[in-house]
């Protein structure tokens, strides 16, 4: 890179004692491939759907997972596909303030051309209303999330301001408070996830950033009494925070199941379907989004994709874990044919697992050991490599 400033330099140099000659094509190409894989020269400023003009960048701690995971595959067609999946540009979860420590590393070579993905996961008491993912901080522990993880984030976010990044904020926290308020642990974490969130929205509320406030999916707030309790519960936080300019509107079906626009739904032929009209993502997009519009939070949303190719998997709606015959889906893209829906996303980073299937261990959910749910597992958040080796053969596109 220093040796192509350097020409570039030597040339203008020459300029401006004479007119030097247009470059020929064969010198256009390599300068094109080179600028556009440079950073961007300027201040981002975010407005509108900050994937249109952007592919995500595919994060090096995933890549680098899946890369290892392709080397230990035997079967050569299987391991070429393996490969391709290291390029697909996936969310990075900084899910420990340890985690901290990468997000640097995967900011300061993105492309002006693509865009950082991050998901924000940290919040006191989180995971509330299950224990796969029970998180590093104690439910009250406010301030060690907003000084010890967020600050931390946004110092490192004020020092690439010519670097686009999308955030999905803290998945499954706020759709917890509204359908499992009744559970202690809920109640104990409530405030400080309504008080961490609209910090988190405030703080990272930067021109170069977009956020997507986590909803859930359509088997969870989708229900036609969920719709406008999840609705006001997203936008009051929103207002807490002051409206934030670049919070663009909601995540869905983040590390979920569920098709994006499957007809008849999966779950549709249940005896309670007639109380849910949210039977695919897109029928729960069309739904929630004028909701959260009439309580005062813009609407545009974000699918996660990344494991939802196969359906009629889960014996229950609400299965989460390790769902057993699931495949990758849909690749990152901002062509959705919807309006209202800015990107299909990879969210989770297939591969990781949702939960651990050791009866014994300390965050052992029930969940995870589910008839439906693939064993063994390990703990969430860690490679399972069998896992991934059925997603990618159960890929739709496949690889
Ligand atoms: C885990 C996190 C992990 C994330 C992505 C969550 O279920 O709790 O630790 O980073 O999944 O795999």
């Amino acid at each position: 890179m220093k040796g192509f400033l350097a020409t570039l330099v030597a040339s203008a140099i020459t300029g401006a004692l004479a007119a030097p000659a247009p470059p020929s094509p064969a010198e256009q190409g390599p300068i094109t491939a080179r600028a556009n894989a440079a950073a961007c020269a300027t201040p981002v400023t975010l407005s509108g759907n900050p994937f249109a003009a952007r592919s995500i960048y595919a994060n090096k701690e995933y890549s680098k997972e899946v890369i290892s995971a392709a080397a230990a595959i035997t079967d050569s067609a299987l391991k070429a596909a393996a490969t391709k999946v290291a390029q697909v540009g996936t969310f990075l979860w900084i899910d420990t303030r340890a985690r901290i420590s990468v997000v640097e590393d995967n900011l300061k070579d993105v492309p002006c051309d693509q865009i950082a993905a991050l998901v924000i996961y940290d919040l006191p008491g989180r995971d509330c209303a299950a224990k796969a993912s029970n998180g590093e901080l104690a439910a009250g522990d406010i301030t060690t999330y907003k000084s010890g993880y967020i600050d931390p984030i946004v110092a490192i976010f004020k020092k690439y301001p010519n670097t686009a990044i999308a955030l999905v904020i803290e998945p499954d926290s706020l759709p917890n408070l509204v359908t499992n308020a009744d559970k202690q642990a809920c109640k104990d974490s409530e405030k400080g996830y309504k008080e961490g969130v609209a910090y988190a929205l405030k703080q990272l509320n930067l021109p170069n950033i977009a956020m997507y406030i986590d909803a859930g999916h359509g088997g969870w707030l989708g229900w036609n009494d969920n719709l406008k309790p999840g609705a006001n519960m997203l936008a009051t936080v929103y207002k807490d925070a002051g409206s934030p300019k670049q919070v663009r509107g909601f995540a869905t079906n983040v590390a979920g199941w569920n098709a994006w626009d499957l007809v008849p739904g999966e779950f549709s032929k249940t005896t309670d379907a007639q109380w849910n009209k949210a039977q695919n993502e897109k029928e729960y997009v069309k739904l929630f989004s004028p909701e959260l519009k009439s309580a005062g939070m813009p609407g545009q949303a974000i699918i996660d994709t990344g494991r939802n190719a196969v359906q009629g998997l889960r014996k229950e709606w609400g299965n989460w874990c390790n769902v057993n015959g699931a495949g990758f889906g849909v690749r990152p893209t901002s062509q959705t044919g919807d309006s209202l829906v800015d990107a299909f996303v990879w969210v989770k980073p297939g591969g990781e697992s949702d939960g651990t299937s050791d009866t014994s261990a300390k965050r052992y959910d029930s969940f995870c050991g589910k008839e439906d749910a693939f064993k063994p597992a390990p703990e969430a958040g860690t490679w399972n490599q069998a896992y991934f080796e059925m997603l990618l053969k159960n890929a739709k596109p496949s690889f």
